[in-house]
């Protein structure tokens, strides 16, 4: 049977790849970021309302000598994790992220879907002239080269069809379309405005692009791509069937009748657009001890926008459960503020070996 050899996680904002003399000309962008969130209390506020209510402590920690500290940390933890996975060097990686309008829109959302393919396209995304240092690196760190990658089929299909045996209601997909677009919300919590996308071509989304092309060190082991819904109410995904979620690809792994040794990873959080160091600390506590319940009673009303993405975690935590791989090792955790609105994200490398 199929063997669980590791687990890895990282975050994937920009701020994993612009160096820290760029951070101020990307933090630019804030004021008109319409997905904001006060914390604690998770209700969505204009830049100009976080910044009067800021901790004033933050302001101290915004410049660039801090950026730059900060930066250079992100980059020796995701070589440090690039490092392991290269030592573990799987025969097949499950992969777990959400999607950001990239494949999926309102008229057709997934909860829980598994890509099946035998293959997976990589896109770089378009550099425009107009774009400025900080957005173009940014921008190629989710993949530089076009490239059809590997997936592992059978795994893929083997998931799915274990998943549905344990009660997950799964979507899944067979292959990409030439062109992906629609429009997201509004709808609930956060979610009170409409973003449209055009239709355009578009490879594997972000939360995959960027650990094969930054941390999968050179390798080119299959995959199987497991997106999750953290980000769009109604139907996102708690924490509670995040967690549970992974157990069950657990199982599903563990039951394959093939002799691989299967990695499980994400990328995605812990939080942003605004910093939530208390819930990230929550979320790196649970992970780090294990504990299923601190996981799966993350509360919801903290989890809004990008922090969502924090539910990745929550799904290698679930699945590296009951293996002896089941504490998390924190790398890097840096919570980057950007801006003394307390904008940024709460960035963090992690594995599970
Ligand atoms: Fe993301």
């Amino acid at each position: 049977m199929a063997k669980i050899v590791g687990g890895f996680g990282t975050s994937h904002t920009p701020l994993m790849s612009i160096p820290g003399n760029l951070w101020e000309t990307y933090a630019q962008n804030d004021p008109r970021n319409r997905e904001l969130i006060l914390v604690p209390s998770g209700k969505r506020a204009t830049y100009d309302e976080l910044l009067t209510t800021a901790d004033p402590r933050i302001k101290d920690m915004v410049n660039e000598e801090t950026f730059i500290q900060r930066a250079d940390n992100i980059q020796k933890g995701l070589d440090e994790v690039q490092r392991r996975f290269g030592e573990v060097n799987p025969d097949v990686v499950v992969m777990i992220g959400d999607d950001q309008s990239e494949w999926f829109f309102d008229d057709n959302m997934p909860t829980i879907n598994v890509y099946w393919g035998e293959s997976v396209k990589l896109l770089p995304r378009p550099i425009t002239p107009n774009m400025n240092e900080a957005n173009k690196i940014s921008a190629l760190a989710y993949g530089s080269v076009e490239r059809d990658y590997p997936v592992d089929s059978a795994l893929g299909l083997h998931l799915i069809e274990s998943l549905m045996d344990q009660d997950f209601d799964i979507a899944h997909s067979h292959y990409q379309k030439e062109a992906y677009g629609g429009s997201i919300g509004p709808a609930t919590w956060y979610l009170d405005m409409q973003r449209s996308t055009e239709p355009r071509p578009f490879g594997i989304p972000h939360a995959f692009g960027f650990p094969i092309a930054r941390w999968f060190d050179g390798k080119s082991p299959p995959i199987v791509p497991v997106t999750i819904n953290t980000c769009y109410p109604p139907n996102w995904i708690s924490a509670r069937r995040a967690y549970a979620l992974g157990q069950g690809i657990r199982r599903a792994v563990e039951q394959w009748d093939s002799d691989k040794r299967v990695a499980i990873a994400c990328s995605g959080g812990l939080s942003h657009f605004v910093v939530d160091e208390e819930l990230d600390r929550i979320a790196l506590k649970g992970l780090t001890e294990a504990n299923g319940e601190i996981l799966s009673s993350l509360p919801r009303h903290r989890l809004q926008s990008a922090t969502t993405e924090t539910l990745n975690w929550v799904t290698v935590a679930g699945a590296m459960a009951g293996t002896s791989m089941e504490r998390m090792e924190v790398i890097t955790y840096e919570p980057c503020y950007r801006t003394p609105a307390g904008t940024g994200c709460g960035s963090a490398c992690g594995v599970w070996l």
